[in-house]
């Protein structure tokens, strides 16, 4: 996945919208090839698949997992449901919050209460954004988060912190080697 060259949204619909393919698939197809989906894309991703724009839209606003932005460099991702609440993942939210200097996102709009984070300057001048979720499936390993896509369980604060300091230095050198 390339996030740093993003390729022209035609392109991109013209590479994934293939005859047969589902919008949701491309949509996964194009988010995983850039890290978002572009709002230019909607207008040919419509034109290609035969929907108007308002579908096209409105798929993409509905699922919380597409994205209309470029992703920040580190991306947390913090189970905030009820398994691993009863294992502490609101008190790890607030060691999240205090050690990075950023805040998770709001919900949205219309009510999955996960939130897409807005990039923050956090960690050692990298962008980061914290998103709560509901649930990874992995309720008997929590609390549970993602880092850049990457499970963990159990995690503790100071697994977190070491966590972090990984992905902060694994982005640096991403961003190095583009
Ligand atoms: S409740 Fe957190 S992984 Fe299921």
């Amino acid at each position: 996945m390339n996030k740093t060259l993003h390729p022209a949204p035609d392109d991109l619909v013209h590479r994934h919208a293939q005859p047969g393919r589902t919008l949701l698939a491309v949509l996964h197809a194009i988010q995983d090839e850039t890290g978002f989906v572009p709002p230019d894309a909607v207008i040919p991703l419509a034109k290609a698949l035969n929907l108007s724009r308002a579908e096209v839209h409105g798929v993409i606003s509905y699922y919380h997992h597409f994205r209309t932005s470029p992703p920040a460099a580190v991306t947390v991702q913090l189970c905030r449901a009820e398994a691993c609440r009863s294992m502490g993942s609101e008190a790890l939210a607030g060691h999240i919050e205090a050690h990075t200097g950023c805040r998770f996102a709001q919900a949205h709009a219309h009510g999955d209460e996960t939130g897409h984070a807005h990039g923050t300057e956090g960690t050692q001048g990298t962008a980061l954004a914290l998103e709560s979720l509901y649930c990874l499936g992995q309720c008997a390993l929590s609390p549970a988060m993602t880092i850049n896509g990457t499970l963990h369980a159990k995690v503790t604060p100071q697994k977190f912190d070491a966590l972090l300091d990984a992905a902060v230095t694994a982005a640096g050198k991403t961003k190095e080697a583009a």
